[in-house]
């Protein structure tokens, strides 16, 4: 089963409340928060602040992504519960077991991300201590980009190398999915999409979450 998440970087950020709703009665299963700094990438964006004021819009799981270039000080600003799953970018950490033991503590499961020029096997030292393994497909930084073209490759190496081991582990890709992509990103072993501008400039999100859902039955 495919976890489409809602990465509200694309919604419209005068109603943030009201597209919450509106992505939660469209049978999205999660929302993305992208958390960026201004220095690790040249934007800013949400905060803790922004999942405890949505809460009571949704009780649909929070997903962090922390991108941004000092995640062990960040992750401080984390209370118990605000996020059910929090993403860090390998090439920011100091000590990932460090943070990833601070992760659990606050009763998230632990995502490790990687940028597009990463290899993949660079996840391999941590494998066993996380619960999600994010593939980006764009820089880091905008939503609205064209995924990079070796995404797909990338996802389906993942996917093996998380089946030889046996893990269970789920693979998120973020940035550049869309109608025309989303098929092979799921078929290439993707289980959890997460889709910004695709989802929040559609008119009929319910019926866009409803493809992508038919997609994955074939895949
Ligand atoms: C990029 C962010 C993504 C972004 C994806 O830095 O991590 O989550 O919101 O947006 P789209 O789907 O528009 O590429
Ligand atoms: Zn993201």
């Amino acid at each position: 089963m495919i976890d489409i998440s809602a990465s509200l970087l694309a919604a419209d950020y005068a109603r943030m409340g009201e597209e919450v709703v509106r992505a939660t009665k469209a049978s999205v299963d999660s929302f993305h928060f992208d958390m960026m700094d201004g220095h690790y990438v040249r934007n800013l964006a949400l905060t803790p602040d922004h999942l405890r004021a949505l809460r009571k819009y949704t009780s649909l799981p929070f997903r962090v992504h922390l991108e941004l270039s000092n995640p062990d000080d960040v992750i401080e600003m984390f209370e118990a519960g605000d996020a059910q799953t929090i993403n860090v970018m390998l090439d920011t950490l100091k000590e990932p077991r460090s943070i990833f033991t601070r992760i659990r503590s606050l009763g998230a499961q632990v995502g490790l991300t990687l940028t597009i020029e990463q290899p993949v096997d660079l996840v391999i030292p941590y494998i066993d201590e996380i619960d999600e393994l994010l593939i980006l497909g764009v820089h880091p930084g905008f939503g609205g980009q064209v995924m990079h073209p070796q995404t797909l490759e990338r996802i389906s190496f993942a996917s093996r190398m998380i089946q030889d081991k046996k893990l269970n582990i789920s693979i998120a890709v973020d940035g550049g999915i869309n109608l025309t992509n989303v098929g092979r990103v799921i078929s290439q072993g993707c289980t959890c999409v997460i889709i910004g501008s695709t989802l929040f400039k559609s008119a009929d999100m319910a019926g866009l979450v409803q493809n992508i859902r038919r997609m994955n039955s074939f895949s």
